[in-house]
């Protein structure tokens, strides 16, 4: 049986996801920020983790591995946006860039840097970004924190494939604009559908260091 683990499979695409995996035969390790879950089946695991404490990484870290289970597809969902529309022109705010820098970037790099040693060669780290730290995708200022943070997650891909060549593959994903907690304006997809393309990214075999949509290349 593969295992697949999944940062934030309480809600939203993270639990579409585990759900997905599950229904495809996975063992899924699952986190959330309170380490309950609202999934019932004997073959998910769900540890508490808050990418905004050094502590609680560490820890769900050492769980993870006391587990010994080798993971075969890592999925970094778990993020936050907190947007700057508490001012008109969504002007950068330091706090809020400090606090969404924290979680979903270095959080993330943190955790996965923890859990790489127990990634099986031939596995898969998928990083979900957004078309939102896409270079390409600057039509207007909107939650710059964010953009700026899913910008940096998509160069540690880059970075971390470089790393990893010939070992793991490493992805990044935007997962389109989807109906759930981080809803853009314009969502218009399931978590479900979402989770179908992650899916069938997550368990490919693509080229390493590469952005992706809907199981095609997207611009950086
Ligand atoms: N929805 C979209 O349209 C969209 C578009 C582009 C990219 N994305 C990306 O897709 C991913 C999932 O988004 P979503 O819309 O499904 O989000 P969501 O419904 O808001 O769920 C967020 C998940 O992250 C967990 N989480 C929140 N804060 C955390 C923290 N400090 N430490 C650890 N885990 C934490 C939550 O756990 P709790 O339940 O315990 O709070 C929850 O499981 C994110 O990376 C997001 O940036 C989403």
């Amino acid at each position: 049986m593969k295992t697949v683990l999944i940062t934030g499979a309480s809600r939203g695409i993270g639990k579409a996801l585990a759900q997905k995996f599950l229904s495809e035969g996975y063992f899924v390790i699952g986190t959330s920020t309170k380490g309950t879950s609202t999934i019932s089946n004997e073959n998910i695991i769900t540890f508490q983790l808050d990418l905004a404490n050094p502590e609680s990484i560490k820890d769900c870290a050492e769980k993870i591995l006391k587990l010994k289970k080798p993971i075969d597809i890592l999925i970094n969902n778990a993020a936050v946006i907190l947007t700057e529309k508490d001012n008109d022109r969504n002007e950068i705010n330091g706090d809020t860039l400090r606090k969404v820098i924290n979680i979903d970037l270095v959080g993330t790099i943190d955790f996965t840097m923890q859990i790489v040693p127990i990634i099986n060669p031939g596995g898969h780290i998928v990083n979900t970004s957004s078309r939102q730290g896409s270079f390409d995708y600057v039509f207007e200022i909107k939650n710059p924190s964010y953009q700026i943070s899913k910008a940096g997650l998509n160069m540690f891909t880059r970075l971390l494939s470089f790393q990893l060549k010939d070992k793991i593959t490493v992805s990044s994903v935007h997962p389109g604009a989807v109906l759930s907690g981080l809803a853009a304006s314009d969502a218009n997809m399931r978590p479900e559908e979402a989770a179908l393309y992650i899916y069938q990214t997550a368990i490919s075999n693509p080229k390493t260091g590469q952005f992706w949509f809907k199981g095609q290349p997207f611009p950086w």
